[in-house]
This record gives C-alpha cells, structure tokens and sequence, in this order.
C-alpha cells in the first residue's frame, strides 16, 4: 500500500533532508534562547527576538521551518504506516534485529516532541500570531512619538471628548507604571497584558511586540512546567541522537572510515542541544 506515491527511498530521502534542516535549526534557536541566562533584564534576548520577528528573511526561513517540520512529521508518519503494512503479520519467532533498539522506537519518540511541540506552540508562537494571549512589550520612544501626535491633534481641535479623556488617562496611567512593566532605563514596557497595552500606549497602538523573556519567566516559575520541558528534552536527545545517525546512513556516509566519527558527532549533539534548551528552565526557576 502507497500512501504517498513516491518509492521508498525518494520518501527517505526526502525525510534524511528534512531532518538535517531541522537540525540545523536547533543550534540557532538554542543559542538564542541562552540569552535568558543572561542577568540583563532580558535586553539581549529581546533584541534577538525583536529581530527574529522583524526581518523578512529570517520570515521567510520561519515559513520554511513550519512547513519542513510539517513534511517531516507527516512523511516520516507515512513511511511508518507503509513498513507495518508491509508486514501485516507479526514473526513467529523474535528475531535480533540488526537496527539499534533506539531507532525503532523513532516513531515514538518523534510523537512526544510533536506533542511537546504543539505546547511550546501554545506557549509562545501562538501569541505572535495572536492566537492566544501573551505578554508584550512597547518601545517608550514610539509609544512617546503616538501620544505626541495626539497632543497635536488634540492643539488643533481634531479630538472628540472621548478621545481626549483617553488620553488624558493614559497620561496618567503612564507617570504610576509600576516598576515590573517598564525597564529600568525607562526604554522599554514590558511584561504588559493586552489590557495594559490599550492603558499605557493607546487602544489605537499597533506597534507592541510579544514578550517572549517575560513569557518564559512566567512559565518556568511552574515546577510541572519546568518537568514537563525537561522530559521532552530528554525525549529529543534521544530521537536527536538517532536522527543525526540516519541523516548519513540515508546519504550512505555510515561506512567504516566514518562510522565513529559520525557516531561520536550524533552523542555531542544529542547531549548538547537539550543541556543548552535544559539551562534556561533551570536557571529561571533556581534564580527568578
Ligand atoms: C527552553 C526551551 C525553549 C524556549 C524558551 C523556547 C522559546 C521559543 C520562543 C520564544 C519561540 C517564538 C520565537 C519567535 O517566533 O520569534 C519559539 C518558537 C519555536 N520553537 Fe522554541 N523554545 C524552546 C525549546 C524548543 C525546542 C526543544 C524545540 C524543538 C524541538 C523548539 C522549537 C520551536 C519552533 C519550531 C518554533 C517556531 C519557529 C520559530 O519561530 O523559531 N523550541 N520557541
């Protein structure tokens, strides 16, 4: 049975290429999620956010990554599908298969990041996009620069009453902003609600991006938060550690001459990646 009508090894290959875009990703997002380590407020990491969100190439690359993770899912799911329906009938007798125990539980561990994937979605990327609430934050400058504006407007006659009370409220709102929604060099608000964004920049202000470093503080201030990132880290060393192997058994470069080095590669990634995501969680809620 075909499910998609590609041959086997097209499917695979297809998958081992995948993959290594994947992989490559990783070292970048972990890289930037290290910045939360560093005891800044949070400006290194909301720089590299803002910028993450901002530039039209690294959008570009994020629509890629979405739908590379998408074929990787479906194909990998696919191809798993067509071997158990190749071999409809379980073996007499259990036989020692050559393939590595981990490997064959790829499927498996593959589910569990999918899952962990759709809450780290939940958690962070929805809010991006509007989908679920979060927390933001605004330049002061430009929320500076949108008030000014309306004071103009307001000179010029151009205000209904309503609209000047808002303001007026805003003014107000804006000299008592407490301590934990703006930065200390009074640069930034942050750590701001939906409802705050409306108090402290305006309803009309658009310009507000989400705060992914007082997202994360929050969320790992949870304990079952921080368990359940931690599992699911350990989940993906180990699909990681297979996946890195495959990549190159499918590219047919697993032969003697690089089998160690390849094998000695696959461990370093598989235990570096998830140590590096696992610092933040544990530096938030040990520190924070
Ligand atoms: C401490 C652990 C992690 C934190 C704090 C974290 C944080 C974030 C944040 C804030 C975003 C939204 C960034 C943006 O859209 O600008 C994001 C997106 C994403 N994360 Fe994570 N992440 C973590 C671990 C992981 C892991 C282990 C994976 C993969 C297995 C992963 C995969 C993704 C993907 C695919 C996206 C969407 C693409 C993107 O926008 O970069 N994340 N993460």
């Amino acid at each position: 049975m075909k499910l998609i009508k590609l041959a086997s090894i097209t499917k695979k290959l297809a998958v081992g290429a995948l993959a290594a875009f994947l992989l490559i990703f990783l070292p970048f997002h972990m890289g930037m999620n290290m910045c939360i380590l560093r005891q800044d407020g949070g400006e290194w990491y909301r720089n590299v956010c803002h910028f993450m969100g901002t530039n039209y190439i690294v959008k570009c690359f994020e629509i890629i990554l979405l739908l590379c993770i998408v074929c990787h899912i479906v194909i990998t799911f696919v191809l798993w599908l067509e071997n158990r329906a190749a071999r409809p009938v379980g073996y007499a007798v259990s036989q020692k298969s050559k393939t590595h125990t981990g490997s064959k539980w790829m499927i498996y561990t593959g589910g569990i990041i999918f899952v962990f994937l759709c809450i780290h979605f939940v958690d962070f990327y929805f809010a991006k996009t509007g989908l679920t609430k979060g927390k933001y934050v605004a330049k002061v400058e430009k929320v500076d620069k949108a008030f000014q504006q309306k004071a103009q407007a307001l000179q010029q006659g151009q205000m209904d009453e309503k609209q000047m009370q808002a303001l007026q409220k805003q003014y107000m709102a804006i000299q008592s902003i407490p301590a934990e929604k703006r930065t200390q060099d009074f640069k930034y608000f942050v750590n701001l609600t939906k409802e705050d964004v409306n108090t402290y920049c305006g309803e009309d202000f658009k310009d507000y991006e989400p705060d992914f470093y007082n997202m994360a503080i929050d969320k790992f201030h949870n304990p079952l938060y921080v368990l359940i990132y931690l599992l699911a880290f350990i989940i993906l060393g180990i699909h990681l550690f297979h996946g890195v192997v495959s990549v190159f058994q499918t590219y047919g470069l697993m032969n003697e001459k690089y089998a160690k080095a390849i094998h000695w590669l696959a461990v370093i990634y598989a235990i570096v990646i998830p140590l590096g995501f696992a610092m933040v969680p544990i530096h938030v809620i040990a520190l924070f």
